[in-house]
């Protein structure tokens, strides 16, 4: 994968239905259009293009010292080339300008595929909430430590 012809740019309203069709083609219950536009403050809502086309979709959060993921997707065709180690990175060297001690997210433990691509950056299972998701899978709460 080019490095160079993958871009990150902020959301905005217009890119609804592109990301709209990554996060269906990836989740059996995708997110809300009001999840996927919802904004505050603390928000850090993404784009990836690639060749200014959208693959993508990242949002996080940065809320004082802690930062979190609530969604990262990729396109299928997208997936495996090293993106998502890029946005990880990407968001820790944001968090660490931003004086964020842990990043935080959740994940189903049925999403193997999610939990080993954290694990192996470096995320570790803290607490796991059962039943947590519609499906009845149980959530995995997962931290990195920006300054281990
Ligand atoms: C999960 C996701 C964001 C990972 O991004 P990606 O670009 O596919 O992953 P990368 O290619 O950057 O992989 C990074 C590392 O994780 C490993 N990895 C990724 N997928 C893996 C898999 N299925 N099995 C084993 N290791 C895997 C890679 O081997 C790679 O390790 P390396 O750098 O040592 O080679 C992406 O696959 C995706 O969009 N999945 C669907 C949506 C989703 O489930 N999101 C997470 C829940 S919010």
């Amino acid at each position: 994968m080019e490095k160079q012809r993958i871009k990150i740019a902020d959301f905005k309203p217009e890119y609804l239905n592109p990301v709209k069709n990554i996060l269906s083609e990836n989740f059996e219950y995708p997110w809300s259009d009001t999840q996927i536009l919802s904004e505050n403050s603390f928000s850090v809502k993404k784009v990836i293009l690639f060749s200014n086309k959208i693959i993508g979709f990242f949002a996080g959060e940065i809320i004082f010292s802690e930062g979190s993921i609530t969604m990262i997707a990729l396109k299928k065709e997208f997936q495996g080339k090293g993106i998502g180690r890029y946005l990880l990175d990407w968001f820790v060297g944001l968090s660490k300008e931003k004086g964020v001690k842990n990043v935080w997210l959740e994940v189903s433990d049925k999403n193997k595929k999610a939990v080993r691509f954290y694990k192996k950056y470096g995320f570790v299972t803290e607490d796991i909430r059962p039943s947590y998701y519609k499906d009845g899978s149980d959530a995995l709460i997962m931290r990195y430590p920006v300054y281990p």
